[in-house]
């Protein structure tokens, strides 16, 4: 039988684990056997996760090569085969395309979000896979690993005021299939999760913080609630596993669709 990708036996780096969603992947990936590289900004959590789950902090920018390929460099040098890059880092951004003021979107802040969500998102996909591509393969298929980004269902219909996380979700939609080509010379999948409401630091804390996820989460079809970081994590975790799930774009959302406002 052909031996399929286990996680166990092999390390696995995690952008943006210092919180949420990828935090609660990083303890997913490391309950399933993996060395995690906790690869975030953020020094004080990601530290604390690390040792939370006897993994590895690498402070990241995912905006920049170098420090990119130094969080690379650490998560090929475990002794185990880099098999699994997850992309989970990422900020939100509110702001109107023409602001009720009348002044136009900044495009300052346009650029910063496409640099960390989507140039971000690319970075560690591109030098991630050169690294999983210098192991050997896990079977006759040349199965080597997986790639895994975050966008959002925000990519798929933005929201009012959401135009430049949109365009960076989109652009991380986008890069799927085209990477999912290129990447299967080297054995390597690339698939990409869509949440909506996902209930997680990325919203704030305090009763503002929970008044807004309620106003969000209530047009959730089933279950009526936000998904929870391990709900989340349990899929990351199967996309990694199953050797046949490639180029696909999954919506992880409870069934809600954004209406316009
Ligand atoms: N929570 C949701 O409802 C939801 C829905 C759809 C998509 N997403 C996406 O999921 C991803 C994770 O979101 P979350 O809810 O866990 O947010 P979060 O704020 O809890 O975590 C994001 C993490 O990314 C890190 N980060 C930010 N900029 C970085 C950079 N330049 N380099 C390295 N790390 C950086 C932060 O330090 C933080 O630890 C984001 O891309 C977000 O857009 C979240």
């Amino acid at each position: 039988m052909l031996r399929r990708m286990e996680l166990s036996g092999t390390a696995a780096i995690i952008s943006g684990s210092a919180s949420g969603l990828g935090e609660a992947t990083a303890r997913a990936l490391a309950a399933a056997g993996s060395k995690v590289v906790i690869a975030d900004v953020n020094e004080d959590r990601g530290k604390a996760v690390a040792e939370q789950t006897g993994g590895v902090f690498a402070r990241t920018d995912v905006c920049d090569e170098d420090s990119v390929k130094a969080a690379v460099d650490i998560a090929a040098a475990q002794g185990v085969p880099l098999r699994v890059v997850v992309n989970c880092a990422g900020i939100g951004w509110a702001e109107r395309t023409v602001n009720r003021d009348g002044s136009p979107h900044s495009l300052a802040t346009y650029r910063k979000v496409l640099d960390i969500n989507l140039f971000g998102t690319f970075n560690l996909m591109r030098i991630g896979a050169a690294a999983v591509a210098r192991t050997d393969p896990v079977n006759s298929d040349g199965q080597r690993g997986a790639v895994i980004n975050t966008a959002s269902i925000a990519g798929i219909e933005g929201q009012t005021g959401q135009l430049a996380y949109s365009a960076s979700k989109g652009g991380i939609i986008g890069m799927t299939v085209p990477a999912a080509r290129d990447l299967a010379a080297i054995g390597v999948r690339v698939n990409t999760i869509c949440p909506g409401i996902i209930d997680t630091p990325i919203y704030g804390s305090g009763p503002a913080s929970e008044e807004f996820k309620a106003k969000l989460a209530a047009p959730v079809v089933f279950p009526k609630r936000m998904g929870t970081a391990a709900e989340f994590a349990h899929v990351v975790r199967f996309l990694a596993e199953n050797d046949y799930m490639n180029a696909e774009v999954i919506r992880f959302d409870g069934g809600i669709r954004f209406q316009p406002k």
